[in-house]
C-alpha cells in the first residue's frame, strides 16, 4: 500500500470512530430514569405555594414569562402572560438561539405530572431529550419533592397561553456535550428554618444566587470562588451588568450590610416601581430579577443573609454596571 492510501484509510477509520462514538453518546445518554408515576393533588394551598416558588423564590418566571416590551429595569415580566415562554438570546461565541418554553397547559397539557416533575429536577423533556442547562436543573435536582410538586400544581393552574415557542437551537458540539448533564434527582428535605443557615444554603443554591454570583467558564460550569461574583450579562441597549461580590468581605462584598439593609434592598424593588424605569443603556440596569425576589418572605431572605455571612470573604471588587459605548 502506498503511504497516501494508508493515510486515507487512517482518516476514514478516524471519521468512522468519531461517528460511532457520537452515535453511542446519543444512544446511551442522557441516563435518566423513567418519569415518576405521580399525581399531584392540587389543593388551593399547594397552588398558592407554587405561585410563591415560581414567581418569587425560584424566579422561574424571570426566564419563562415574557418580558415587558419595551425593556424595563431588571427585566420586568409581563404578569398577564405568566409562563408563556420567551426568547433568551444566544451563548457567547456560539450561533445559538435559546428559548425558554411555554409552560402553560397549552404546551404541557399532554404531559403527565411525573414528566413535568422529571423535567424540572432531571433536565429531560417528556421524550427523554436533554434540556440545555441554562435551565438550572443541575441545582433543582436537590430540591425537596414537596417544593417541586407545588410548582407542578401551580403550572397546571395557569391560564393557557396560545403561543408556540420555537425549540432551542445549538451548534455542535453543544448537543453532544449537554447529553451528559441530565441526571436522576438527589432530593433533600427543605430545612425548616430552625437552622437558619441550613435553610439559607438550600435557598442560595436552588434560587440561582450561587449560579449567577459565582464565575463560570464558557461551558457554564462554576469555576470561581463561590458568591464572589464577576459574571457579565449583556442587557438590551448595549450595557453590561456584572454580578456582585456577595461574600461577607467588608469593602468588596456585602459584609458591611446589616440584615435590615439586606431585606430593605430586596423589598425596595417591585414590578410596579421597575415598570416605570426604562433604561437607555446609560443608566443603571441589571439582569438580577430583583422584582421577583422582592416577593420573598423575610424568613427566606433573612436565611439567605445568615448563610451568606458564613461563606469565606473575598476581597475582589466588581464593577456592577458598564454603560453602553457612546455611538
Ligand atoms: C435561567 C433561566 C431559567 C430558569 C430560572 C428556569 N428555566 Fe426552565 N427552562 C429554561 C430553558 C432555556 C429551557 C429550555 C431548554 C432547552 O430548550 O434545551 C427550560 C425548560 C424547562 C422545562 C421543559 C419544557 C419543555 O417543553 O421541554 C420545564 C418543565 C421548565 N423549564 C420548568 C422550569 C421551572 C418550574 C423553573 C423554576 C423552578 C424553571 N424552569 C426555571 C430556562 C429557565
Ligand atoms: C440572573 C443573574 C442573577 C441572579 C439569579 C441573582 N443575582 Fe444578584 N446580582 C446580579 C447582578 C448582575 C448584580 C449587579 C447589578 C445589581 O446590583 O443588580 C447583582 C447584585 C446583587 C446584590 C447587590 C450587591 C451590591 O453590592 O449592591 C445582592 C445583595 C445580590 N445580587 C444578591 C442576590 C441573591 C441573594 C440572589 C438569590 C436570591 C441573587 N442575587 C440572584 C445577578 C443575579
Amino acid at each position: 500500500m502506498s503511504l497516501k492510501r494508508i493515510a486515507l484509510w487512517g482518516v476514514a477509520a478516524l471519521v468512522a470512530f468519531v461517528v460511532l462514538a457520537v452515535a453511542a453518546v446519543f444512544l446511551i445518554f442522557p441516563r435518566v430514569s423513567a418519569a415518576p408515576d405521580l399525581k399531584v393533588e392540587a389543593t388551593p394551598e399547594l397552588v398558592a405555594r407554587g405561585d410563591y416558588l415560581f414567581n418569587s423564590q425560584f424566579a422561574c418566571g424571570a426566564c419563562h414569562t415574557p418580558e415587558m416590551e419595551p425593556h424595563r429595569f431588571s427585566r420586568v415580566s409581563d404578569k398577564s402572560r405568566v409562563g408563556a415562554g420567551r426568547y433568551m438570546g444566544g451563548v457567547p461565541d456560539f450561533p445559538a438561539d435559546i428559548y425558554a418554553p411555554n409552560l402553560t397547559p397549552t404546551a404541557l397539557g399532554d404531559w403527565t405530572d411525573g414528566e413535568i416533575y422529571r423535567a424540572i429536577v432531571s433536565g429531560v423533556d417528556r421524550n427523554g431529550k436533554p434540556l440545555f442547562p441554562v435551565m438550572p436543573y443541575p441545582f433543582y435536582k436537590s430540591l425537596d419533592p414537596e417544593d417541586v410538586k407545588a410548582v407542578v400544581a401551580y403550572l397546571r393552574s395557569l391560564p393557557p397561553q396560545p403561543v408556540t415557542m420555537p425549540r432551542t437551537k445549538l451548534p455542535m458540539p453543544l448537543p453532544v456535550v449537554m447529553r451528559f448533564v441530565p441526571a436522576d434527582a438527589t432530593p433533600q428535605k427543605r430545612p425548616d428554618g430552625t437552622d437558619e443557615v441550613a435553610l439559607g444554603k438550600y435557598l442560595a443554591f436552588t434560587s440561582s444566587c450561587f449560579e449567577c454570583h459565582t464565575k463560570r467558564n464558557e461551558r457554564g460550569e462554576p469555576t470561581g470562588t463561590p458568591f464572589a461574583g464577576g459574571n457579565p450579562f449583556s442587557l438590551p441597549g448595549g450595557a453590561v451588568a456584572t454580578s456582585a461580590n456577595i461574600t461577607p468581605h467588608k469593602e468588596a462584598g456585602i459584609g458591611a450590610w446589616t440584615r435590615e439593609e439586606f431585606l430593605a434592598r430586596f423589598h425596595s424593588r417591585n414590578a410596579e416601581a421597575d415598570m416605570k424605569i426604562m433604561p437607555t443603556g446609560h443608566d443603571f440596569d441589571t439582569e438580577m430579577p430583583w422584582n421577583h425576589y422582592a416577593g420573598m418572605t423575610d424568613a427566606d431572605l433573612g436565611a439567605i443573609y445568615a448563610y451568606l455571612r458564613t461563606v469565606p470573604p473575598v476581597g475582589a471588587k466588581v464593577t456592577l454596571f458598564t454603560p453602553a459605548a457612546e455611538k
